[in-house]
């Protein structure tokens, strides 16, 4: 089936990107209340952190350059760019580091925060500028979906499983 039957448009395909990650966010601050295995939370958080990135990625190389070119707002998008480079690099700290170490709970919390802030700006500005330009979200959706599909196997592949991470840790 088509994605464009799945996805009314651009937004509509890269807000349910949002809604998932956001509750991936949930089930882990949910794990962290119950004492939850530290196995479960690391599995959980390479999940949110490959989203993320393949999320980011689609956005960058597809999504932002046509709403850029539409809008006519470069503050803007460089702002948006500005959000992904920080949430790029609590993502990296975070795949760093050891589920059990300490701290990994917060620096997960302050990538929830960090990501929140940036959903909401994008919600209230580059996607209601977006919706009111030139540009053709809804042509953009078949070319999101196969990139995102081509980029998901690539971090399956690339990403370190949370053991790994901490091995690495202890190694150098
Ligand atoms: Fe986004």
């Amino acid at each position: 089936m088509s994605a464009t039957l799945f996805y009314e448009d651009a937004i509509d395909l890269l807000d349910a990107d949002h809604k998932l990650v956001q509750k991936l966010f949930l089930d882990f601050q949910g794990l962290c209340d119950n004492g939850g295995p530290s196995e479960t939370k690391g599995q959980l958080v390479v999940k949110i952190c490959q989203d993320l990135t393949v999320h980011t990625q689609i956005e960058e190389e597809i999504f932002y350059p046509r709403v850029r070119a539409a809008i006519d707002d470069d503050a803007l998008m460089d702002e948006a760019l500005k959000e992904h480079a920080e949430a790029k690099e609590v993502i990296a700290r975070i795949q760093g580091m050891a589920p059990t170490e300490d701290g990994y709970d917060t620096a997960v919390m302050h990538l929830f925060t960090t990501v929140i802030d940036h959903v909401m700006d994008e919600r209230e500005k580059v996607f209601l500028k977006a919706r009111y330009s030139v540009a053709d979200l809804r042509g953009m959706v078949p070319e999101l979906h196969e990139r995102k599909k081509k980029l998901q196997k690539e971090v399956q592949t690339k990403a370190p499983t949370p053991s790994s991470a901490g091995k690495k840790k202890v190694a150098s």
